[in-house]
């Protein structure tokens, strides 16, 4: 079977866990209801499924995604019966690493003043992009642990950077900017780049090396640095300032976390895991969230967000802007879940968004 160049585009969608569960049906849902020419599969991958038949991704699973998928909607994994997270690390940044999905795009972009923390901030004052390395970096897990539970115990985790590695995601960055506009229509015009090459000098070093030479490419775009501490200060004091960051994986983790916060928190942050050309997977920037799992509290709207940025991924515009509409107008009104201030349920504002985009 050969279906990814025909009309209907096909999508692999794998809940997983936790709130998973419960807010991908709503992007689901969402898609559905913009009419896109889609067909979707479900897969059960996750923590239920490990702890049933210990089969985490089964044997071709990554190779099945490439070859018989255009993208995948996945939702979030973390489930506290497997305490060793290894379901999580086996499909998650299994698919990350195996499909060599270089570019974790994850877009910040306030809808209402009301969900900022931050006095006298607007939506026009947050709409900046991260674009985190997604392959190497702490996140290859290479290292050890020797002598363990003894007094002795040493622990290593190695920071893998390669020229590879470093230059395909600063070029994505300075090739988003260059092809991407703000939503009030104007040119990107900024690259930022963030590190910590004055402790981490090896791979920083090399992080900077590599940004000079590709930023010498793009001379209509003004290249810039700034230590990653110093860069979450600025987010929180000024966040009118950035356009476009590059950054490692762990350090686009933990600042998209952040980020999530002036958006109104993970439940309305997006996002996607792309190279360019191949499959790509997109997924809410939040977590499995046991605490509230199963209660019909969590927000689905980071994940409906999410189902939009697959939909412009494959070339649905219309459905795509249609849906950020919705979404944009659910949070005018209140149609929303408590985290967000309104009063519905996850079920019920999803409901909200795909009545909207019906009628
Ligand atoms: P989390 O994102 O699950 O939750 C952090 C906080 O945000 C919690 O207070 C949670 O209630 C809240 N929150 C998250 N999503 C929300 C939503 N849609 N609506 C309302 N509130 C929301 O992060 P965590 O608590 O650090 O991790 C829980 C589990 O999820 C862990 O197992 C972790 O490893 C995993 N995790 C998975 C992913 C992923 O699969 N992409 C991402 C982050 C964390
Ligand atoms: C994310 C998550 C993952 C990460 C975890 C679950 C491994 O926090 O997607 O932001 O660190 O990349
Ligand atoms: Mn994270």
């Amino acid at each position: 079977m050969d279906s990814k160049n025909a009309a209907l585009k096909r999508i692999a969608v794998i809940p997983g866990d936790g709130i998973g569960k419960e807010v991908i049906p709503q992007a689901v849902k969402a898609i559905q209801a913009t009419g896109a020419a889609v067909e979707l599969t479900e897969f059960d991958w996750g923590s239920d499924r490990y702890l049933r038949d210990q089969t985490t991704v089964p044997p071709d699973g990554f190779a099945m995604l490439t070859r018989d998928f255009d993208a995948v909607l996945v939702g979030a994994f973390g489930d506290p019966r497997v305490k060793t997270n290894i379901h999580a690390k086996e499909i998650l940044l299994g698919m990350r690493f195996k499909m060599d999905l270089y570019a974790n795009v994850r877009p910040v972009r306030l809808l209402d003043a009301a969900l900022c923390p931050l006095k006298g901030v607007e939506p026009k004052d947050v709409d900046f992009v991260v674009l985190r390395e997604n392959t190497e970096g702490v996140y290859t897990d290479a290292g050890g642990v020797f002598k363990q539970g003894t007094s002795d115990e040493i622990a290593t985790q190695e920071d893998i950077n390669t020229r590879k590695g470093v230059e395909r995601i600063i070029r994505y960055a300075f090739e988003y900017c260059q092809t991407h506009s703000k939503l009030d229509g104007s040119p990107r015009s900024k690259v930022l780049m963030s590190d910590k090459s004055n402790a981490m000098t090896h791979a920083g070093g090399l992080w900077q090396r590599v940004f000079k030479e590709v930023s010498a490419g793009y001379s209509a775009i003004t290249a810039q640095h700034m230590y990653v501490d110093a860069l979450c200060m600025q987010m929180v004091r000024d966040p009118r300032q950035f356009d476009v960051i590059v950054t490692n994986n762990m350090f686009g983790d933990i600042i998209t976390d952040l980020a999530a916060g002036l958006q109104g928190g993970l439940g309305m942050a997006a996002s996607g895991n792309i190279h360019p050309g191949k499959t790509s997977m997109f997924e809410p920037v939040h977590g499995s969230a046991p605490p509230i799992a199963g209660k019909n509290e969590a927000n689905p709207f980071g994940a409906i967000l999410t189902a939009a940025m697959l939909l412009r991924h494959l070339e649905f515009t219309k459905e795509a802007d249609r849906i950020e509409a919705a979404v944009l107008e659910a949070v005018r009104q209140k149609k929303t879940t408590q985290d967000i201030g309104g009063s519905l349920g996850t079920r019920e504002a999803g409901n909200w968004i795909a009545n909207r985009l019906s009628s």
